[in-house]
């Protein structure tokens, strides 16, 4: 063994309890009590601490072209905030260019990605195009280690509700997951025309344009289909009471459906949407109300949503600021790769739920979902040694000035944390500690992800 974490309480999605972690090389080689260090081995006494997998960020958009620009983080600044949030691996979307097979879509962002990123690496694909034979090239891309794809029902690149269908319909015989940004495009392009004749431009515009029903109509559309053709189904980004009860409602039919949603969903009203700086949390969808946060919260503690991911997709200050007379020109997506596993351990240790319910849904659940349940999001022998050294004894207040991408601004700045991660270990190479980045750009590997074959809503029997 080269490292002993000894004395930790090790959270798994199931249990917490105090035991020593042996790594060698890249791997978890034994989880027990009482082992004995062998000579040379690097030993780190974690009593007081919590020992977790590395969070998986199923939901990153980094260097993205997307509103006019690209994405502030790219590769090395995203996954360098990642470390230092306890996230040690991220999925990034790789756009599909019109006519371009998906599998090309995948190795042209590799491409770019292997020489900066500090922490591993996975893709799902944003689909545009399934036309003619480029529908196969959903299989070659599962064959390539991508079984991922996310259709837009927006935006000026999303898919026609025929393309989403076929693609749906293409995936259960593949091996692959169909992942969704439901909104009902037809009515936010009504509604922005009209705020716009009306000189309504505000970022709260943004919300009036995008409510509650606006979403919750598609997601319900969504599902529907996935229902018609018993085709699993992952809504991205959900962030509304009604699409959380629809989801809930199949989940209890027995549909293999399944929900991600992200702690600016938990955190945040659609009120900040008020402020003088509202532009910055302008995201689609947008944040909603208060009922739609607390079916969220509901929805979490249930079993309901999956997942927590970012959708981390930061934009710098001068291109928020584009939209500050016409919100339609707000580059949509807000900063929070650093922010989730903190966030989401920090609500732990105040009460709201249980670290192991964190663990679940910002690493486990999403290992088991993508098909990388025998690499990474546990801390058992075998896996890659992603761990982070959590401190529940240390407070925090998120400020940008401390955070590690590079972005300008934060819509987390001053938020208050209890408890804060104090290490970050990625396949055994320790990576930030208290406050630091130690990693290194290119240190980063593309995990390819297995076939994804889930047929019902309980995903506990994936190994
Ligand atoms: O506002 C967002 N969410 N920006 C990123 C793109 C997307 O729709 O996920
Ligand atoms: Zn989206
Ligand atoms: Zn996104």
């Amino acid at each position: 063994m080269d490292l002993l974490i000894k004395n930790g309480k090790i959270v798994s999605a199931a249990a917490a309890y105090t035991a020593d972690v042996a790594v060698k090389g890249e791997k978890i080689v034994q989880v027990g009590i009482g082992i004995e260090p062998a000579p040379g081995a690097k030993v780190v006494d974690a009593t007081g601490k919590l020992v977790l997998p590395g969070a998986i960020d199923a939901h990153t958009h980094l260097a993205m072209p997307f509103g006019g620009t690209v994405s502030a983080d790219d590769y090395e600044a995203g996954t360098r905030a990642a470390a230092c949030g306890g996230t040690t691996t991220v999925f990034d979307f790789a756009l599909q260019d019109f006519g371009e097979r998906m599998e090309d879509t995948v190795k042209r962002r590799e491409e770019i990605c292997a020489p900066q990123a500090t922490v591993d690496y996975a893709f799902h694909v944003g689909v545009k195009d399934a036309e003619g034979n480029l529908l196969d090239s959903l299989e070659t891309c599962v064959e390539y280690g991508v079984p991922s794809f996310k259709v837009f029902m927006v935006y000026d690149f999303g898919v026609t509700d025929g393309v989403f269908y076929r693609v749906l319909e293409r995936s259960k015989d593949i091996g692959a997951l169909i992942a969704v940004h439901a909104e009902n495009n037809e009515m936010v392009n009504m509604f922005v025309k009209r705020f716009l004749a009306e000189g309504k431009t505000s970022a709260w515009h943004h919300y009036l344009s995008r409510p509650e029903f606006v979403e919750g109509e598609a997601d319900e559309r969504a599902i529907a289909w996935a229902k018609s053709l018993n085709a699993p189904l992952y809504i991205v980004h959900l962030a509304n009471k009604q699409g959380m009860d629809a989801v809930t409602r199949a989940r209890n039919e027995g549909y293999p459906v399944f929900a991600e949603t992200c702690p600016q969903y938990l955190h945040f009203t659609n009120e900040v949407y008020k402020r003088e700086n509202g532009r910055n949390w302008v995201c689609s969808p947008p944040i909603k109300g208060e009922a739609s946060r607390d079916a969220l919260w509901a929805g979490l503690l249930r079993g309901d949503i999956a997942t927590v991911a970012t959708d981390h997709c930061p934009f710098l200050q001068a291109e928020k600021d584009w939209g500050l007379h016409d919100f339609t020109k707000i580059p949509n997506g807000c900063a929070g790769i650093e922010n989730m596993y903190p966030y989401m351990l920090s609500e732990a240790n105040k009460g709201r739920l249980s670290y192991s319910k964190v663990v679940e849904v910002c690493a486990t659940a999403p290992a088991k979902i993508f098909g990388l349940s025998d690499q990474k999001g546990a801390i058992r022998p075998g896996l890659d040694a992603d761990i982070v050294l959590y401190d529940p004894q240390k407070n925090f207040t998120i400020e940008n000035a401390l955070m590690h991408g590079a972005g300008d601004h934060t819509v987390w700045e001053g938020v208050q944390l209890k408890g804060y991660p104090a290490a970050t270990y990625s396949r055994g190479a320790l990576v930030y500690q208290d406050g630091k980045f130690l990693g290194k750009k290119g240190a980063g590997r593309f995990v390819k992800c297995k076939p994804i074959r889930i047929t019902g809503p309980d995903i506990s029997n994936i190994k």
